[in-house]
């Protein structure tokens, strides 16, 4: 890989964009390391396609500053431009034209003599996996190779800097899957990714940061590792025989782990998570002395497992702490005490 060691390929600072009296990206601070997959990570409306935009010169921000690569977003725009490469969020491919002539059309435009645009439209597409569709139209393909497509058609020049804005979404898991490795292998050519996406598993694969938006602001900002252990080390899930017996269990949970236990939909399941400031205690040994205890109050469990957080526990930990502020979690604390 090609991090080079401190350079930055994008520096915002209090970037601001504005619709109305809608302030879609509200003072955004990032830094995003050259060679790196960087993630951003926010739900719908957040500000994620408004941020890329502002980034890939599409939008002019209305306040703070924006630099790809030590570049001005707004005083050299042509600059940028010439760096910068963007999959939408929707396809932009020309639906009549067959895989091929798409290709070999966009090729054209950048300046490609037309036996190096075929060439280099046959090299993409067959590592696309899309040499058996090359010759058909685009409104022929599933969305899956329609995004490939589509990513293939925004790297017919190697980028310095790839934006790739929600590139799985709607996709099923064997096409998230083969745009993963696309991903991986124009980083690994010494490509810069930002990539937003609304799904946390997919930049716990892929990114080695994250920024996690909401409101067009960060609320949270580090490697999916750091952003897991931020709200807890785990989750304990278990199941009970008995439904009745579920309130007591609860409270025995909370009291042992000292966390809020949840009641899951399942009549007969409880969560509770792990969290760091739990004291010296590493998880398991904490899960086994919450089991043993439910074993001496005669609460039989039939499954049980212990699971790191997932990256959808971290987001909704952390949109319910800019939401609801720490009385709300006090709240629930108690309420299970
Ligand atoms: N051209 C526009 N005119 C007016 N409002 C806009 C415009 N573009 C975006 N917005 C608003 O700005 C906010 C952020 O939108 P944006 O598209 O950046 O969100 P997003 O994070 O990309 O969401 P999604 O996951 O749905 O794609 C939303 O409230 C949206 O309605
Ligand atoms: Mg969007």
């Amino acid at each position: 890989m090609s991090e080079r060691t401190g350079e930055l390929a994008i520096e915002t600072t209090g970037l601001v964009k504005v619709f109305g009296d809608k302030r879609a990206v509200d003072g955004i601070d990032l830094r995003v390391p050259a060679g790196t997959v960087y993630g951003v990570l926010g739900p719908n409306g957040a500000g994620k396609t408004t941020a890329v935009r502002v980034l890939a010169t599409l939008l002019r921000p209305d306040g703070g500053e924006a630099r790809v690569f030590g570049h001005d977003v707004v005083k050299e725009a042509d600059t940028v431009r010439g760096r910068v490469s963007l999959t939408g969020q929707y396809a932009s491919v020309d639906e009549d034209l067959t895989g091929t002539e798409n290709l070999v059309l966009l090729a054209r435009l950048l300046g490609h003599r037309k036996p190096a645009a075929y060439d280099r439209a046959a090299r993409l597409l067959e590592a696309f996996g899309l040499t058996e569709a090359a010759g058909k139209q685009a409104k022929n393909y599933s969305g899956g190779m329609r995004r490939r497509l589509d990513i293939a058609a925004s790297i017919l020049n190697t980028p310095d800097l790839l934006f790739l804005d929600e590139p799985t979404t709607g996709l099923d898991p064997r096409s998230r899957n083969q745009v993963w490795d696309i991903v991986r292998a124009v980083v690994a050519q010494g490509t810069t990714v930002l990539l937003t996406t609304q799904y946390l598993d997919e930049a716990d694969q892929l990114a080695g940061r994250i920024a996690v938006i909401d409101n067009g602001r960060v609320i949270a900002e580090g490697t999916p590792g750091q952003l897991k252990s931020s709200v807890g080390s785990g989750s304990v899930h278990v199941r009970l025989r008995d439904a009745h017996l579920r309130p007591e269990a609860q409270r025995v949970l909370s009291e042992v782990m000292k966390t809020a236990v949840q009641l899951d939909h399942d009549p007969v399941a409880l969560t509770a998570r792990i969290m760091p400031e739990g004291g010296a205690t590493g998880p398991a040994e904490l899960a086994s002395r919450a089991l043993g205890e439910l074993a001496a109050r005669g609460i039989t469990v039939d499954d049980f497992s212990l699971g790191q957080p997932s990256l959808d526990e971290v987001f909704l930990a952390l949109t319910e702490k800019t939401q609801q502020q720490p009385a709300r979690q006090q709240e629930k604390q108690e309420a299970v005490a």
